[in-house]
């Protein structure tokens, strides 16, 4: 039977990853773009094998900032390592002056647009003469959005074991494989090790930023275990929209107040931990 993840070799040792452009192969199909370059669909051949990979080119004209991110990001997924719960580096290539980076491609795309698009309305009518209730539900089993969540949790995991802190994980930053396995993508966007403190001026995902990290701008693993709460969140309301209809200013104060996410309806007792019931415990973190 075939391997549950295939690990190509030189990814499991010391490797620099280089990639010759023979080996490279780029596909018309676009799957993001930036002020940096684009991400493109494409092929690059390690060990023989040709392994289905999403290419990020830095664009020949791209700016020092740019560059610097580019391998910046490079850096760290090398310093990172090896993890089936994370988007991994395949090679890297430098090619007639344009850089271009090989990463696992996934083949099911995000994990928030994934939830919503496998909602689904049921209308209960138990009785006759009762009027009819839409109710949301999903394709997904209970049992494989836990795994989801589980994928990631190993993967963040991986993460804090070499000190690098995401700092921008939502669903949307998660990558299902044709597989669903869940992988934790732009990782390599967050900078350096140990606690970070945000000086540029991009812009806060505040719904599902760590409270203290808000109002202080350092960044920790436990502020990244904070957003992973708001993920799993996400999972159990199929891609809703945390804090809805609230402005940042109105939940930054709401924070410090002391409210948090309510349980979602159809969310199971067991994972749900009513913080609001442990702020004494709380008290002795500020
Ligand atoms: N878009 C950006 N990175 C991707 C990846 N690794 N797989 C699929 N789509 C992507």
């Amino acid at each position: 039977t075939e391997p549950p993840y295939h690990i190509p070799l030189r990814m499991m040792g010391t490797s620099d990853l280089e990639l010759g452009w023979k080996d490279i192969s780029l596909s018309s199909k676009l799957l993001g773009a930036g002020n940096f370059g684009e991400v493109r669909k494409g092929t690059v051949k390690i060990d023989g094998d040709r392994i289905q990979s999403a290419i990020k080119v830095l664009k020949r004209g791209a700016d020092e900032e740019s560059k610097d991110e580019f391998q910046q990001e490079v850096d760290i997924m090398r310093h990172v390592g090896f993890h089936p719960n994370i988007i991994n580096l395949l090679g890297v290539c430098n090619h007639k002056g344009q850089q271009y980076m090989a990463l696992e491609l996934a083949t099911n795309g995000d994990l928030l647009k994934y939830l919503r698009k496998s909602r689904v309305h049921v209308t209960e009518k138990p009785y006759a003469n009762m009027r009819p209730e839409v109710q949301t539900a999903s394709t997904l089993s209970p049992v494989l959005l836990l795994r989801i969540a589980g994928d990631v949790a190993s993967g963040m995991e991986h993460l804090a074991a070499k000190d690098v802190i995401h700092r921008d994980l939502a669903a949307r930053n998660v990558l299902l494989t044709d597989r669903l396995i869940a992988k934790v993508a732009d990782f390599g966007l967050s900078r350096g090790e140990g606690i970070y403190e945000q000086k540029s001026r991009k812009a806060i995902p505040f719904r599902s930023t760590a409270i203290e990290a808000l109002s202080t701008k350092i960044y920790t693993t436990k502020s990244d275990v904070w957003s992973f709460g708001i993920l799993l969140w996400e999972i159990v309301t199929l891609g809703g929209t945390p804090y809805s209809g609230m402005k940042s200013r109105l939940l930054m104060r709401g924070l410090h107040e002391g409210y948090r996410l309510p349980k979602p309806r159809n969310c199971e007792d067991a994972l749900y931990v009513d913080f609001s019931q442990l702020n004494d415990n709380l008290l002795i973190l500020h």
